[in-house]
């Protein structure tokens, strides 16, 4: 007997990582695979997942919008993210939806808590009341160095947006800021290399998550 979508429990996936780490493929790889298993899946990301996110994400990440200071860029994510909890993200997990959002809080940790210095605590806050306390189930780090993210973003041609245009250093303060949460909660992350091969990566990915849904 298989169950209905709404029998069996939702999951909330993010996927993370820096700038270039192949979070959007291999996203999209498990999607595909949890889609051809059965299961209803909302596939979104962040900055964005609403109308009102999808303008945030424009005003944060575009050249051009005059200064954006560390705790007003901290504001507009966490605000596009309150959005896209409450209206989005929560309601399909309570459908018995997987989710699988590519980014979520943990770069508002990783970029504007240690990368723009505003500190952990006051991001983990923030983020914890604009969402109601809604955290993901498990966190896919893509770990990538400064120097490949670099590389692998700059060989499609699009050009760098406000926050990948940064230095390597910023770069770098992220990827341990990244490593660090994980670190912290190893049993809510599985941290993979971003240069394995694609096809592994999806393998390790889907037998972590059939592992969560007891489907093994
Ligand atoms: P995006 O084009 O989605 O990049 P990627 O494909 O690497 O995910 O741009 C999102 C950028 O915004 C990325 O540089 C990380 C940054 N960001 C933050 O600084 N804080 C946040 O809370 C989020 C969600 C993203």
């Amino acid at each position: 007997m298989t169950l209905s979508s709404a029998q069996q429990p939702g999951l909330f996936i993010a996927f993370e990582g820096g700038d270039g780490a192949g979070k959007s493929t291999q996203a999209a790889l498990l999607t595909q695979a949890m889609s051809d298993a059965g299961r209803t899946v909302l596939r979104t990301r962040e900055p964005g997942g609403t109308p009102v996110g999808e303008k945030l994400r424009s005003l944060v990440l575009e050249h051009g919008q005059g200064e954006i200071d560390a705790k007003t860029e901290a504001l507009i994510f966490a605000a596009a993210r309150a959005a896209h909890a409450t209206q989005v993200i929560a309601p399909a997990v309570a459908r018995g939806e997987i989710v699988i959002s590519d980014r979520y809080a943990d770069s508002s940790i990783a970029y504007q808590g240690a990368g723009r210095g505003l500190g952990t605590e006051a991001i983990v806050k923030l983020n914890d009341w604009a969402t109601s306390g809604l955290w993901p189930d498990l966190t896919v780090l893509l770990d990538v160095s400064p120097a490949e993210g670099r590389e692998r973003r700059t060989a499609g041609d699009a050009a760098e947006d406000r926050m990948e245009s940064e230095p390597d250093d910023f770069h770098a303060t992220i990827r341990a800021a990244f490593l660090e949460l994980a670190q912290a909660n190893p049993q809510r992350y599985l941290v993979l290399p971003a240069d394995g091969a694609v096809s592994e990566l999806a393998q390790v990915i889907r037998d972590r998550i059939n592992a969560l849904l007891g489907t093994a």
